[in-house]
């Protein structure tokens, strides 16, 4: 997925930073701002417990799928209604459920009548018949769920595979707060579901979905990641649809592009009366042996005070890589093509 702040090209330089500071005997990683769970799920790959959380509830969601889910789905309920699945084997199952969710008929639900140009609306986030389609799909899952005809790791398999299908057809320009005039090419395209990746291991992981600066008061681990958002941008806003398609609660919508009440997500990482000391809360409660931090040297949170935060606690080093800027607005000019990215890191007092 095309997320703000997505670590997904930046792993080769955390993987390498990491292995340079931590000792062999680390086994449980956390990942307090998780996202898409790009570094969660490289550490899971790697054969670390993980922890992940975000505060957002599509992330959560694509988090249960990612990172929870670790065994092979079989869908054995699911056979009373769908008899074909009995002779297949269990790899093929999860991608036959997917096609024969693309395949049913679009129904005029919650996003087609709000963020598609239909008789309600004038949003242009979705066609109509991908709306259609995204809306029959969600209410499909959910009555299956209801029904008692999927348990818990398939109904978030489902789910994260409707949010990132549906995303790759969205009429924007990666962020949803705003959507384009003209449908592009790749929005035109018919919603396929398409299942989502599942990474396969032995050991099982914690996903939760809460403020991060809460959650830290209650895991002990051995590396703490942390990629809180570092400018101004609300993720709240910036995926609105996201969450609405993830809850599918019908919320009260506002405004030109839809937007949904998002109070009790608002970060106050992306508050710069507030960042800092948000950050200096959350290192004081943190209990880890090694503490990572990924920022941006054009992050609210000034250096000085990273390196402060993180000197009360132990070692402090960061290291540092140029990195593409991320353009979200093609009418701005920008002072540079890239901005550095800091991993800033601490070994906690006692660890060496
Ligand atoms: C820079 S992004 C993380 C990107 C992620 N590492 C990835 O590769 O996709 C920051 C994330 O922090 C989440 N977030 C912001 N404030 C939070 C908070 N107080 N507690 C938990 N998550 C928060 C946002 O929802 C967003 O997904």
């Amino acid at each position: 997925m095309n997320y703000i702040g997505s670590k997904i090209k930046l792993l080769p330089f955390i993987d390498a930073s990491i292995n340079k500071v931590v000792d062999e005997n680390c086994k449980v990683f956390c990942d307090l701002f998780s996202g898409t769970g790009s570094v969660s799920a490289h550490f899971k790959k790697k054969g670390f417990k993980v922890i992940a959380n975000d505060i957002q509830y599509y992330a959560y969601v694509l988090n249960r799928q990612l990172i929870t889910n670790h065994t092979k789905l079989k869908f054995n309920q699911l056979k009373e209604i769908l008899p074909e699945l009995n002779n297949m084997i269990i790899d093929k199952r999860k991608d036959y459920v997917c096609d024969y969710l693309t395949k049913i008929e679009g129904k005029e639900g919650f996003i087609y009548l709000n963020y598609s140009p239909s008789e309600k609306s004038e949003r242009m986030y979705l066609t109509n018949d991908n709306a259609k389609k995204c809306d029959a799909v969600r209410m499909q899952i959910e009555n299956w769920k209801t029904q008692e005809l999927i348990n818990e790791e398939e109904y978030f398999f489902l789910i994260a595979s409707l949010i990132k299908s549906t995303d790759l057809r969205a009429n924007v320009l990666s962020v949803y707060g705003a959507y384009l005039k003209h449908f592009k090419s790749r929005a035109q395209v018919d919603l396929i579901i398409k299942p989502y990746e599942l990474i396969l291991n032995k050991k099982s992981h914690d996903v939760h979905n809460e403020d991060a600066n809460e959650l830290v008061k209650k895991v002990k681990t051995d590396i703490l990641y942390l990629d809180p958002p570092y400018n101004s941008r609300q993720y709240g806003s910036n995926y609105h649809l996201l969450e609405t398609i993830a809850k599918y609660d019908a919320p009260e919508i506002y405004g030109k592009t839809g937007l949904r009440e998002y109070g009790e997500q608002r970060s106050l990482y992306c508050l710069k009366e507030h960042a800092t000391k948000s950050l200096k809360d959350l290192i004081d409660n943190a209990k880890a042996k090694y503490i990572f931090l990924s920022y941006s040297n054009e992050g609210i949170i000034p250096q000085e005070d990273i390196k402060s935060i993180l000197e009360s606690k132990g070692k402090y080093g960061y290291f540092e890589t140029k990195y593409s800027r991320y353009k979200s607005d093609s009418k701005r000019t920008y002072t540079a093509n890239h901005t550095i990215e800091y991993l800033h890191y601490c070994i906690v007092d006692g660890v060496k």
